[in-house]
């Protein structure tokens, strides 16, 4: 029922894609909206004979719709859905071996800087972390046994631009495997292995999924070999999303394009409205001219997101800030119709040693926005409510 040529492509544009995801794949019922598998195991014909699933944690048909409908938006040979993006993260740093050695971006999601210090060194995986804005520093982190460079195209939440054709140019010559988390920019605005990159690697519970109603990971790789070596890890640590999750991003796909389009409309308004308040010191949007990763992600990126970050003056203004906001809810994560904030320096990067992450612009004063789904006239009323609070200004 759901084989190879399910995964054929049929569209031209993403667009069709994205809203086409998982339509047509269930020929026994004629269902538009694909159903939810909702079993833990499936009844063999006979011996020796298999319906092509045996057992959820191995393969569900609605989670294996929802692969390929990715891996043919990525341009990938295989993906994998998995239980949260950093379970995407642990198969693909397992995936290598003890003694092995990766760079990472250095203003990296603090889940992943912690995964891989405090958990994947432990096992032998060394890393280093550097400016991915500039090839010539990932360069100079290789070592005999480097084996990869995990960039994040965006960088969480200062927005920094990686330079990722650099990257990927660098890693091709010196026989590098190139990872990318692209969880800001989306497939729908960058698709990394048709860059060159060899996996890509998504926090679904971001924008794919685009609800906050739920926590996913998916991981495409190009190679079908890599694709079958981490389906391997994916069933051994049995990490694989619940059907019923599985469903829930596959309905959350097919509207990622005109979301994406409105994030980024009321991400840039928001921006330029911060950029001109007295009471704000810095804002960080790679849409913004200003922003010194402009330029560059326009070589990749159709777009630039919807998150936005600020710095206030003061770090006492960013309590009365976070409790006066109305519209913004003061909650981790990013990504969804709802707008969130966030304290990084508390909250998402918590795990990174303070002077790091005041080297890496990741202060007290720091703030960071989701941009929803809400009118963008809305949400800076609110913001501006916000501020009006705050009476700590450049004098
Ligand atoms: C860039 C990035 N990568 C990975 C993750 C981890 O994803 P999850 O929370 O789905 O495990 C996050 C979570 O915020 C993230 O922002």
């Amino acid at each position: 029922m759901i084989g190879k040529e399910s995964i054929a492509k049929t569209y031209n544009n993403l667009q069709t894609g994205l809203v086409q995801s998982g339509r047509g794949k269930d020929p026994a019922t004629g269902a538009v909206s694909f159903p939810i598998y909702q079993t833990a195991t499936f009844e063999h014909p006979a011996l020796g004979r298999s319906t092509g699933f045996d057992y959820t944690r191995s393969g569900n048909p609605t989670r294996q719709v929802l692969e390929d409908a990715v891996a043919r938006l990525e341009g990938g040979a295989k993906t994998l859905a998995c239980s949260s993006g950093m379970s995407a993260i642990t198969i693909l740093l397992m995936w290598f071996k003890p003694g092995d050695h990766l760079i990472f971006t250095d203003d990296l999601y603090g889940g992943t800087y912690r995964l891989a210090r405090m958990v994947m060194e432990k096992w032998g995986l060394q890393s280093s972390f550097v400016d991915t804005t500039q090839v010539k520093t990932v360069a100079a982190a290789i070592r005999d046994n480097t084996r990869a460079v995990f960039v994040e195209s965006v960088t969480n939440p200062v927005n920094r631009v990686a330079d990722l054709t650099g990257i990927i140019n660098l890693a091709r010559e010196r026989r590098l495997l190139t990872i990318v988390d692209n969880t800001f920019l989306t497939p729908y605005l960058c698709r990394p292995l048709e860059l060159g990159a060899d996996l890509v690697v998504h926090s679904a519970t971001k924008y794919l999924g685009g609800h906050n109603d739920l926590v996913a990971g998916m991981l495409t790789a190009k190679n079908p070999q890599h694709g079958e070596e981490l389906y391997f890890l994916h069933n051994a640590l049995g990490i694989g999303l619940a059907p019923f999750d599985a469903w829930l991003l596959l309905r959350g796909l097919k509207t990622l394009g005109p979301r994406m389009e409105i994030h980024q409309r009321n991400a840039l308004a928001v921006a330029r409205w911060l950029q001109q308040h007295p009471r704000v010191k810095k804002v960080f949007y790679p849409g913004l001219a200003e922003h010194p990763g402009c330029e560059g992600l326009k070589e990749f990126s159709s777009g630039a997101g919807g998150m936005v970050s600020f710095e206030v003056y003061d770090s006492e203004a960013v309590a009365g800030i976070i409790n006066s906001v109305k519209l913004f809810a003061f909650a981790e994560s990013l990504g969804g119709v709802e707008s969130l904030i966030t304290f990084p320096a508390m909250q998402t990067h918590a795990d990174i040693p303070e002077e790091k992450r005041n080297a890496m612009g990741i202060n007290d004063r720091l703030l960071r926005l989701s941009v929803g789904l809400e009118d963008a006239d809305d949400l800076i009323a609110d913001l501006n409510q916000a501020l009006e609070g705050v009476n700590h200004t450049a004098e």
